[in-house]
């Protein structure tokens, strides 16, 4: 197995000293002893409690409470539930302290320090069925599971609901899109705690102290994706809440059971949420052996024609997929030094989309030939992205995935767009669902057989997997761009409350960069919702190790402004925000050698930002690009006017950036030597 870790402590773990205190002997459990945890840095107690044989847990932070004691536990279908009648049998806390390298990411050593507290319990009234929970406490949230073992009163189980809940500590400020268990497409909205009756994750809040938190979880494997409901009578109580199979039932499996990661963020700063790694590192390490085929990359796609109705993705006069357009967009790709070509329907099915076995993921529309147009793509150094969009027919790309596999294999692909557009084949089957999170899985793991790296449309949301599976580069599970292409589209305020929640559990296939703002030529009704400088701060800001620039490629020939597309790494030693207020404005500093990009971006409002420069290596002096909205920029009425401005910085800089309503600002910086 591969080890992505280069540095590992762990110290042995301690029994509590007050163990004898949770003997079996002590039956419901003595409430004034609660096997407790700490942050390595002290901040974040955790603290495990039976009430009357139930048990619960809460969180503080600098002895405040984030979460009240909230109850734990899980109900089944023929078998009585893990809810009460317990008794501690083991609590144990252990210490872990690791530096890991990803293969990609927004740095490029992520430092995996926690303390766990192990608690054992045991059901008496049931012959003694155990379960256990294990939390682990980060200087910046805390993660927690439950663990089944195998054992005889629970050997095949069918979990009814899972009980976990969080009772946060007052009326927080919400960001959240609806709990659907299809999608997650969704504007977010933003109310107070005890408006929301139920979400997806992450949810992020912020209380009235000044403390930000997000709830997600991390390591979803075989098991259904958790939502958020409110409990009926209860105030600022959400419980977690499962997607269901056809029958009703939640999760179906053998035991032994190790649950995802119920996840916490706690920071003091809106951008402490988007510097944590706590997603990550709650998964297991990398399993593929030889990571070097795995390699970031910025491409350009055969797509957004389709979307603003240049194109069709099925054969026919204005067909996009045809030999002779792939041929232009790799020369384009080629010339521009962009690695990746997306190529959407290629294949074909596309007049069929949504119908039982509609899509061949082998047979090519008669005006694309693949050969060819792999061998024209090798022969100038680019990569075709190859494109399965199954229309949610999971069990025909399940007959068709080794052939699929085969051929794109042979035709040197190392990369590719998966799509579930529409509703999930089994009928009665959701997105979202323990069927799904099982087909998501063995497409990643087949891929990563084959060598492929992926990109799925209508995802399931991250959690993380993709350090145990690096070849799982991006995926969508937002509302992205296309929708600027075919709906009322996105306000200007989406993606300052993206960064901030969906970008939490890792990266977005956003498909950013539209230059022509307006497309009056195909959708005159249609517009994006930003000026062309805020386009370019989205590469930035909006991560993604797979990253689109979205636009036609006639929209980009010989604009000066495509120079920072073609400037800009999409992988990451160092990412540290710079200033940030969710829904509102953000401003995101990456690194890459001896390079920094940043990406600005606000809402509808006008703003002006200083910015210290102090993180530039002290001593050199950088020569700055910045790609600003020009005076009188808007993005409702002036969305186009930009400038590029040349200058020198260092680490005493303080630069003032100027953003236009729905605007945004673009700046490479890299050291002065390098740029003559
Ligand atoms: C929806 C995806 O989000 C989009 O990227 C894709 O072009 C269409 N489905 C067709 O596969
Ligand atoms: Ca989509």
């Amino acid at each position: 197995m591969k080890t992505d870790y280069i540095k590992r402590v762990m110290i042995a773990g301690g029994l509590f000293l007050i163990m004898s205190a949770f003997s079996a002997s002590c039956g419901g459990g003595d409430p004034a002893v609660e096997p407790q945890v700490t942050s390595p840095g002290g901040d974040i107690e955790v603290a495990f409690w039976l009430r009357g044989g139930e048990p619960h847990y809460r969180v503080d932070y600098r002895g405040k409470a984030v979460i009240h004691p909230s109850a734990l536990g899980f109900t089944f279908r023929n078998k009585p539930p893990l809810l009460d009648g317990f008794v501690i049998k083991n609590a144990e806390t252990s210490s872990f302290d690791e530096t890991w390298r990803p293969v990609w990411g927004q740095r490029s050593e992520i430092r995996n320090n926690y303390n766990e507290l192990r608690v054992v319990l045991s059901q008496e009234k049931s012959g003694g069925r155990e379960m256990a929970v294990v939390f682990r406490v980060y200087d910046d949230g805390v993660g927690f599971r439950y663990e089944i073992p195998r054992q005889k009163n629970i050997e095949d189980f069918e979990i009814m609901s899972e009980k976990t809940q969080f009772t946060f500590a007052g009326d927080h400020s919400v960001w959240y899109i609806p709990a659907d268990l299809d999608s997650y497409e969704h504007l977010y909205r933003n109310a107070p705690l005890s408006e929301v009756r139920a979400t997806a994750t992450p949810v992020t809040m912020e209380t009235e102290d000044g403390l930000y938190l997000s709830v997600h979880e991390a390591a979803l494997t075989d098991y259904p994706e958790m939502t958020l409901s409110a409990v009926w009578g209860r105030d600022f109580v959400l419980e977690s809440n499962l997607a269901p199979w056809p029958d009703g039932v939640r999760v179906k499996g053998k035991t032994p059971l190790r649950t995802p990661w119920r996840t916490l963020q706690i920071a003091e700063s809106p951008g402490g949420l988007i510097e944590s790694s706590l997603i990550l590192n709650l998964n297991e390490p990398c399993v593929i052996e030889d990571t070097s085929w795995i390699k970031p990359m910025k491409y350009i796609g055969i797509w957004w024609g389709m979307h603003i109705g240049k194109y069709s993705f099925h054969v026919g006069p204005n067909h996009g997929a045809t030999t002779q357009n792939a041929r232009r967009y790799i020369d384009f790709a080629g010339a521009h030094g962009i690695k990746g070509l997306l190529i959407e329907g290629w294949n074909t099915g596309w007049d069929r989309w949504g119908q039982k076995d509609a899509y061949s993921y082998t047979e090519s529309y008669p005006d694309f030939d693949l050969e060819e147009v792999t061998r024209y793509a090798r022969e100038k150094g680019v990569v075709i992205i190859g494109h399965h969009e199954t229309g949610g027919d999971v069990p025909s790309y399940e007959e068709q995935l080794d052939a699929a596999f085969d051929l794109y294999k042979r035709v040197g692909i190392t990369a590719i767009k998966t799509g579930y557009a529409g509703r999930i084949f089994p009928r009665g089957q959701y997105h979202h669902g323990q069927y799904m999170v099982r087909h998501y899985r063995m497409v990643v793991e087949r891929a990563a057989e084959y060598g492929f790296m992926l990109d799925v449309h209508e995802p399931i949301k991250p959690t993380g997997i993709s350090r145990t599976y690096p070849n799982m580069m991006t995926r969508e599970g937002v509302r992205g761009n296309e929708y600027n292409a075919w709906s009322e589209g996105n306000p200007p305020e989406h993606e300052t409350i993206l960064a901030f929640t969906r970008m939490l559990a890792g990266p977005l296939d956003y498909t950013p960069v539209i230059f022509d703002c307006l497309y009056e030529k195909y959708k005159p009704d249609n517009r994006v919702h930003t000026t062309l400088a805020k386009q370019l701060a989205l590469f930035i800001v909006l991560y993604s190790p797979i990253q689109m620039a979205a636009d036609l490629i006639e929209n980009y020939e010989g604009h000066p402004a495509f120079e920072f597309i073609e400037e800009a790494p999409v992988d990451w030693d160092d990412t540290m925000v710079l200033n940030g207020k969710i829904g509102d404005y953000v401003t995101i500093a990456r690194r890459s050698g001896d390079t920094f990009f940043i990406g600005s971006i606000t809402d509808e409002e006008a703003r002006e930002f200083e910015v210290a420069l102090s993180f530039l290596r002290p001593g050199v002096e950088y020569a700055a690009r910045i790609y600003a909205d020009a005076p009188g920029s808007d993005w409702e009425t002036n969305p186009h006017a930009y400038e590029i401005i040349e200058r020198r910085v260092d680490s005493d800089t303080v630069l003032t950036l100027k953003l236009a309503p729905g605007g945004g600002q673009a700046i490479s910086i890299v050291p002065a030597g390098a740029a003559e």
